[in-house]
């Protein structure tokens, strides 16, 4: 499966969980800062359903839900939320997290395959800390398939670690990933892949989208929120839509 071999990992304990879904900001037990660590991401979920206008009669799909913190804040909101994950131990912990709503449910998706939703039924899609991994064959696959789920006019949101704002000189966004991708097997134990907010303005007309915002947020200003709206279906040569 094309994408970080963090995620195929099992992952035995709350304290593996979080570490894979939140990174090292939270230091080598942050199931002792769970409570700190669930109220900070549902504070930025909250922060996107603002900007993002996110409505009660919205259906949302939260792509790469983790431990369920950012979703929380969807479903308190919108008519219907969908968690999917390509790893089932983190939708078994975000079923637990949300079993509390009754407009929520849960998909253990493959790669870039959305399977369980139809065509056309999602009106807001927001993916956190997700694309920050991918590589431009993860966006360019990932961004076909969530054009055949999203609604025409609905709204998608993702971020990515912004190479275009990244500063050798002012590495704190970066140093930690490169200094662990430097010692590794290639592609075995890095984290963050960075992915320029240009290449990625390009692409997403071909994929029918219209570019509605970039936010640079975080260390450095370099992670670049995007916010895209669904114009038209994937443009793609006949090679490219013969494989997606
Ligand atoms: C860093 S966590 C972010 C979780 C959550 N969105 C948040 O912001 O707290 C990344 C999540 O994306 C999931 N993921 C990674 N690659 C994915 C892919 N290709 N498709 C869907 N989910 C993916 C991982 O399993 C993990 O749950």
């Amino acid at each position: 499966m094309p994408t970080s071999p963090w995620y195929q990992h099992s992952l035995d304990t709350v304290r593996e969980l979080l570490c894979t879904c939140i990174g090292p900001k939270w230091g080598d037990a942050p199931e002792e800062k769970i409570r700190e660590i669930r109220e900070s991401r549902y504070t930025f979920g909250k922060r996107l359903c603002r900007k993002l206008d996110i409505q009660p009669t919205d259906t949302v799909l939260d792509f790469g839900s983790g431990c369920g913190f950012v979703s929380r804040a969807f479903c308190e909101t919108a008519r219907q939320v969908h968690c999917a994950d390509l790893n089932p131990e983190f939708l078994a912990f975000t079923r637990d997290e949300l079993s509390m709503f009754d407009n929520t449910s849960f998909h253990h998706i493959s790669y870039a395959s959305i399977q369980d939703l139809p065509d056309a039924s999602i009106d807001k899609a927001v993916s956190t800390a997700v694309f920050i991994h991918f590589l431009y064959y993860d966006i360019l696959f990932n961004l076909i398939e969530l054009n055949r789920v999203l609604k025409p006019g609905a709204i998608l949101y993702f971020d990515i670690l912004d190479a275009d704002a990244i500063d050798l000189h002012n590495p704190a966004a970066i140093k930690y990933h490169i200094e662990i991708y430097k010692d590794s097997v290639r592609g075995d134990g890095f984290l963050l892949q960075p992915f320029s907010s240009t290449a990625l303005l390009k692409l997403a007309p071909q994929l029918g989208y219209e570019h509605i915002d970039t936010e640079h947020i975080g260390t450095g200003n370099s992670v670049a929120e995007i916010t895209l709206r669904k114009v038209a279906q994937p443009d793609l040569p006949d090679w490219l839509a013969a494989k997606a």
